[in-house]
This record gives structure tokens, sequence and C-alpha cells, in this order.
């Protein structure tokens, strides 16, 4: 693991005593709901809310994080929740290994640093574990939320079409059920309401 990806996340985590709301988000639970399968993967889980809701709806799950602090959290709560022995938390900085497929949904939720990393790597390496049939699932911030600290408002966010054409996958294996933009009405840390757009990419692989 290279200190620096765990080093800035750690401190990032030390923060708060929780720093996510341990609740699914909104487009896991739409895309994946109808979907069918067994192994998953979660790249870059936080604290688990994906990773709970996966095991809470049949999934067997395997969620990575850089962050020691996030982790532990993450099995803390799904220990709580009575999932735990559903999903194997496992320690992976992203940039230097990835857990072994096959997969039947690859998730990789807003897996934004403001560290530099190479993402399309992580990512293409991350869409070979897809089984035939699986499903890679990508949803990036189109934009920084307005309450984000002012290092991550001049972060740059590329379009899906950018990030698809950044994995450079073979468009003879990979079906495109949706790439495209979406808004969502959220309500901020401070109650304020704000409209977010999320960048989605999922693809099936054929
Ligand atoms: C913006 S958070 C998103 C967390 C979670 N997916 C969610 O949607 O709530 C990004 C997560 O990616 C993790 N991460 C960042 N760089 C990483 C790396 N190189 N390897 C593994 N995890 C990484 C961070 O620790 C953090 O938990």
């Amino acid at each position: 693991m290279t200190a620096d990806h765990h080093t800035h996340w750690e401190t990032r985590y030390a923060e708060k005593p929780r720093i996510w709301s341990g609740r699914p988000n909104a487009r896991l639970a739409e895309i994946v709901e109808p979907l069918t399968g067994s192994r998953a993967l979660d790249l870059g889980c936080g604290e688990g809310g994906d990773a709970m809701w996966l095991a809470e709806h049949g999934w067997h799950v395997v969620a990575v994080d850089v962050s020691t602090t996030a982790l532990a959290r993450a099995a803390e709560d799904a220990a709580a929740r009575g999932v735990l022995e559903r999903i194997d938390f496992q320690q992976h900085d992203l940039t230097q290994t990835l857990p072994e497929g096959p997969f039947d949904l690859v998730s990789a939720h807003f897996l934004h640093t403001t560290l530099e990393m190479d993402r399309s790597a992580i990512l293409r390496r991350a869409a070979a574990t897809v089984a035939p049939g699986g499903t890679l699932l990508i949803v990036d911030h189109g934009g920084a939320p307005p309450w984000a600290p002012e290092e991550v408002q001049h972060h740059e966010f590329p379009a899906p079409d950018v990030v698809l054409a950044g994995l450079a996958l073979d468009d003879t294996e990979w079906e495109r059920v949706r790439v495209g933009t979406a808004q969502r009405e959220v309500v901020g840390p401070e109650g304020q309401d704000a409209t977010l757009d999320d960048n989605i990419i999922q693809l099936r692989r054929k």
C-alpha cells in the first residue's frame, strides 16, 4: 500500500466519527435492485453503506478501501446490521492491488480523490473482473456539491463519455446499458437544498 493514499484518507476519516450516512447511494439502489447475481465488488467502499445494502439484498460482497478507519467503521456497522458474514472487507490501495474476480457486479461509486491517481487504469483492471453477463457500474459526481471543501470545488469531474473512453474497453465485449448524467435532489449537511449531477456508466459484459 502506498503511504500517500492511505495517509490522505486516514486524515479525512479522522475528521469525524462518521463521514457518510450509512445509507446506500441512490443510484446503486435504483440500478442494482432489478439485477440478479451473486458476487459483488464495491470499490472504495468507504464506511460501507453500499456494501451493507448489497448484502441485505442477497449479494456476497467484497468491499475494498484504502482506509483502515473506514473499513473498521464499515465492519462494525455490518456486524450491528447482521450482514458481516456476507461481506469480505479488504484493504487495498487500488493503485497497487485489486481483489480477484469474477464478479457479477463491480460498483465504483464516487471513487474520487484529490490525490493524483490513475483511475482509468483501476477501472480498466476492475472491468476485467466482471463475469460474462455481469455489470460494471461507475457513478461519479458531475460536479462538486456546493458544501464540498475548496480544493474539491476546483476538482475536474470528467463527463461519462470521457471516463468511458479512458477505459478503452473492447466495444464488442460490452453493452452500453446507460451512459449519461442524471440529476438528484438532496439535502446537504446543514439542511441546504441542492441539485446534484450524477455521471452514470452502466455496462453489461456480453
Ligand atoms: C468519495 S469516497 C466514496 C465512498 C463510498 N463509495 C460512498 O459512495 O460513500 C472515496 C473512497 O475511496 C477510497 N479511496 C480513495 N483512493 C483509494 C485507493 N487508492 N485505493 C482504495 N480506496 C481508495 C477512500 O478511502 C474513500 O473511502
